[in-house]
């Protein structure tokens, strides 16, 4: 379809360690439209990271490859693409925002000279006197002073640091902008004046992005769409509406949202959900959900659901299998 900027089929991503093959991803399709926020959500280790590292080819050399599937930006797979190709892609079409700051900024440099840098790179024709200028206009943007330009990423506040790398990360007004809990690492009360800031420039630059984040308030205040992922996989997706409103969900939805306290339906104490997440060294025949399921099958143990689908709300479950 012609709005889809990314659409990723069938992919498998495993890590070699010493002793194991990791099967990190096992089969995951993803699409988004541009302009669209994804929220992707789901429990540590359920290869959120490991899906944004891919998409990028960052994933650690000799340790993460991409094993199977197909990454299709504007319809030109990634996976086949030299890394030429994507050095110029990356920060300049698509960014990553990780969860540290200080991973993505250098203790060495001003926060100008850092800024600076993306737009040498990327927009080789750009005049001393503009990249200033628009350094400075990026600063403003994040609401930082354009005077502290000069000034080193150990003076700034964790906050205002993550703001550095949100102006980093949308320097080139890129069209696929991935976050990775960016503000996981920052005090609460900073962390929603950083997503709403996210929030207000992604409709600014129609910047399509994927959340990945814990705070499923979040999700439902400024995500379209929601991805839920379980041991490498989707098991649902939806519209926010289809996700938050609707009556059909995946048991492990069920369980994920209803560890979330709820304000509005007074529910005082945390359900977290029995059992952990399947040893990632071994393959499995059925769904990986079944061993925490309370609603296991036989059938669920035997084989993998196929993707339910009800318009664009998809639940990969054998509870909605038509027969
Ligand atoms: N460098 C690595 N080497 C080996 N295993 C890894 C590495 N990075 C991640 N993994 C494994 O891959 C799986 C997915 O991890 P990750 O993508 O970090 O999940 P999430 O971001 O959802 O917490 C986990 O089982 C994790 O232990
Ligand atoms: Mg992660």
């Amino acid at each position: 379809m012609q709005d889809v900027i990314l659409e990723i089929k069938n992919l498998h991503v495993n890590y070699r360690t010493d002793t194991d093959l990791v099967y990190a991803i096992n089969g995951l399709n993803l699409t988004v439209r541009k302009g669209q926020i994804l929220g992707l959500v789901g429990e540590t280790g359920a290869g959120k990271t490991t899906t944004a590292l891919s998409i990028l080819r960052l994933l650690q050399k000799d340790i993460g490859y991409i094993d199977k599937g197909e990454i299709y930006y504007n319809g030109q797979n990634l996976t086949k693409a030299s890394e030429k190709d994507m050095e110029a892609l990356r920060g300049n079409y698509i960014s990553m925002i990780f969860q540290d700051p200080m991973s993505s900024l250098n203790p060495i440099l001003t926060v100008g000279e850092q800024i600076e840098e993306v737009l040498k790179l990327h927009r080789t024709g750009m005049s001393k006197k503009d990249i200033e200028e628009t350094v400075e206009n990026l600063m403003r943007m994040v609401s930082i002073s354009p005077q502290r330009k000069k000034e080193y990423p150990h003076q700034f506040s964790g906050g205002m640091k993550q703001r550095i790398v949100i102006a980093i990360a949308l320097a080139c007004e890129p069209d696929l902008l991935l976050a990775d809990e960016p503000t996981t690492a920052l005090d609460v009360t900073i962390q929603a004046q950083v997503l709403e800031l996210m929030g207000e420039l992604q409709k600014k630059l129609n910047t399509a992005m994927i959340l990945i984040t814990h705070d499923l308030g979040v999700v439902a205040e400024i995500c379209d769409t929601v991805a839920v992922m379980y041991a490498g996989e989707i098991i649902e997706n939806g519209t926010v509406e289809d996700i938050f409103e609707g009556d059909r969900h995946h048991p492990y939805t069920v369980g994920l949202f209803g560890s979330i306290p709820d304000l509005h339906s007074k529910k005082k104490r945390l359900e977290p959900i029995p059992g952990m997440m399947p040893d990632p060294t071994k393959l499995y025949e059925g769904c990986r959900f079944a061993a925490r399921c309370k609603h296991c099958m036989d059938i669920c143990k035997a084989s993998m659901p196929a993707a339910a689908e009800y318009g664009a709300h998809m639940i990969r479950c054998f509870l909605f299998q038509q027969p």
